[in-house]
């Protein structure tokens, strides 16, 4: 991987960052703590795949305006929100995050979950500010809708409740998709389909990228699970080896990790052939999205 599409990562997440966190809250009042928290997961940074996925998905489609800003702010709480619940001890159980003790390690049990329905709660206050930016009050009210429900019942918490049932257990073919498109791939539908919508597209534009979305998702929970067995932890930022020790069944254990390798590939590679076929300048998503099956963290 060329030290280019590195130094443009950095770069786009940097500049993601820098919008993520002028939104959180100020950490002052009563509740300071839940500020301190959230601010603590936020900051310790992360890739930043989904907003920077939603802001070139909303280039993509010919967005200029600063009305995609709040929405990059509020996917990234929400993500962030999935981290700290699926680390707690009744979930992964799982010690560190982007570098640091967990937020249940550092603030405890309570203010953890705390924290991550608070995270939770903000993204939508913060996305709610985008109504009084832009003057097509549509365009946003979709974008919301998106933001609703791709993290329910229908999305990323459905795919949590299942893989959380289904721990020690074998999964079907079936239920094991339902699991990835849901907890991971829902999140990244989310992203650039709210990229998209903001930007203008319309039905089979956006159901073009809603695909493409879902390949990238399940393509990138499956190299989080070749990670998990292959990766190293200080460039993870998180603990190896945490599905095993939790008895979880993935891709990776039915699959082998070749095989799995194989199909993170051929996923990958159709996302990219979607791209090409939407057309328009793509060249950084499809770098971004190549460099996600080769990452190491
Ligand atoms: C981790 O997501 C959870 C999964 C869906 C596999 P990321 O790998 O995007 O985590 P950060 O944001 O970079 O910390
Ligand atoms: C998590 O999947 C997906 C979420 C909704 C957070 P994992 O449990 O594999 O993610 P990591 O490995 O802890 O980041
Ligand atoms: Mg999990
Ligand atoms: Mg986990
Ligand atoms: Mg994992």
């Amino acid at each position: 991987m060329s030290d280019n599409i590195e130094m443009k990562i950095s770069d786009r997440a940097k500049h993601a960052s820098e919008i993520v966190c002028s939104y959180l809250p100020p950490v002052q009042g009563f509740a300071r703590t839940v500020c301190e928290a959230m601010a603590y997961s936020v900051e310790a940074g992360g890739k930043r795949l989904r907003p920077i996925l939603m802001e070139e998905t909303y280039k993509l489609f010919g967005g200029t305006s600063s009305v995609i800003e709040p929405f990059m702010a509020a996917i990234e709480m929400i993500h962030t929100y999935s981290l700290i619940h699926d680390d707690l001890p009744a979930l992964d159980n799982d010690d560190y995050r982007r570098g640091r003790k967990t937020s249940h390690v550092v603030f405890g049990e309570a203010m953890a979950i705390l924290a991550g329905d608070a995270l939770l709660n903000y993204a939508y206050e913060t996305a709610c500010k985008a109504f009084a930016m832009d003057t097509d009050v549509k365009k946003v009210a979709d974008a919301m809708c998106i933001l609703a429900s791709k993290p329910g019942i229908y999305g990323m918490i459905g795919g949590q409740v299942v893989d959380v049932e289904m721990t020690g257990k074998t999964l079907s073919r079936e239920q094991l998709e339902y699991v990835y498109e849901n907890k991971t791939g829902a999140l990244i539908e989310a992203s650039m389909m709210i990229g998209a919508t903001l930007a203008g597209a319309d039905d089979s534009q956006l159901e073009k990228i809603r695909r493409i979305a879902s390949d990238v998702g399940m393509a990138f929970q499956i190299q989080d699970d070749i990670l998990d067995i292959c990766g190293d932890s200080a460039l993870l930022g998180k603990p190896t080896r945490s599905d095993e020790e939790n008895g979880k069944v993935t891709y990776v254990t039915i699959h082998g990790i070749e095989e799995s390798s194989k199909y993170v590939n051929m996923l990958s590679e159709r996302a990219v052939k979607g791209l090409e076929e939407i057309g328009g300048d793509h060249e950084f998503l499809k770098e971004l999205i190549v460099w996600l099956i080769h990452r190491d963290r």
